[in-house]
């Protein structure tokens, strides 16, 4: 569904990522690991087109042979293609309500343009009614719905995680990309969201790429695994092969 090819990513001096290569087959859960700095985070912002990256080549393929180029595409053109991704800092509208924040995250798929918004168009009304209603079973699916008039802020943090991730559901992705999600998180929390990143695999038939500093997480639900180190890929295999790997163990010491 997704292969990056040898990405190199320079900002001035500094090397964020080079010749990275990956793939992320259709139905899996792939994991991105490595230390701090080690460029993972500039891997989902060159897939999402917030860089153009100084090297390599990213196609996407949302549907079988529908193959997209997505270099020099766009973020809101990804983003329409099928990719959504979820911040290492949560990025939710703090004053807003958890309902619109989901709602909002659904316009991003609205089809009818800005003028028949405002005309207020049978088939806008439409949509914006299907887009409720599809926001409110997105939050009773990550069990918010008692809390859908409360401030996005007054949330626990385990529970804006879910938010930040129904909007992003919201738009109907294809591949999700989950950017420490675990991030922050106590020990409970934490396998809450294990359960719950699987749940919504099956539930919305997603693939998903998952950036996660936390072994354990990565381990627990990776069918795949690339690891990065100051932004060279040190190791990929199998949870169980990338653990016993030698490289990954010094590069996790050295800064534990
Ligand atoms: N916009 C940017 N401008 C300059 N340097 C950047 C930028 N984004 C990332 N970097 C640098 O790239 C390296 C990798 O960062 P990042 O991808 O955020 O790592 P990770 O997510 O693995 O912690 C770091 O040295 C970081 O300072
Ligand atoms: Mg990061």
């Amino acid at each position: 569904m997704l292969r990056i090819e040898n990405l190199t990513m320079k900002f001035g001096g500094v090397v964020a990522c080079s010749e990275f290569s990956a793939e992320v087959k259709k139905g899996q859960i792939v994991g991105l690991i490595g230390p701090n700095r080690a460029g993972k985070t500039t891997v989902f912002n060159v897939i999402t087109g917030v860089y153009k990256p100084t090297e390599g080549r990213i196609t996407f393929e949302p549907r079988e042979g529908e193959v997209h180029e997505l270099v020099g595409l766009s973020p809101d053109r990804i983003a329409k293609l099928g990719i959504c991704r979820t911040f290492q800092n949560i990025r939710l509208f703090g004053q807003l309500s958890v309902l619109d924040n989901v709602f909002i995250g659904s316009h991003l798929r609205l089809k009818s343009n800005v003028f028949s918004s405002v005309v207020r168009l049978p088939h806008y009304v439409k949509e914006e009614k299907e887009i409720y209603e599809k926001s409110l079973y997105l939050l009773e699916k990550i069990g918010l719905q008692d809390f859908r008039d409360e401030k996005a802020s007054s949330l626990p943090y385990g529970m804006q995680r879910r938010l930040e991730m129904a909007r992003a559901l919201a738009t109907d992705p294809k591949l999700l990309l989950l950017d420490e999600p675990a991030a922050g998180m106590n020990p409970q929390e934490t396998m809450e969201l294990i359960e719950f990143i699987q749940d919504i695999k099956e539930e919305f038939g997603l693939t998903i790429f998952l950036i996660e500093h936390h072994m354990e997480v990565v381990m627990e639900i990776s069918e795949h695994i690339y690891v990065l180190d100051h932004g060279v890929l040190i190791a990929e295999g199998s949870p169980g092969e990338v653990q016993r790997n030698a490289k990954v163990i010094e590069a996790y010491l050295g800064v534990g």
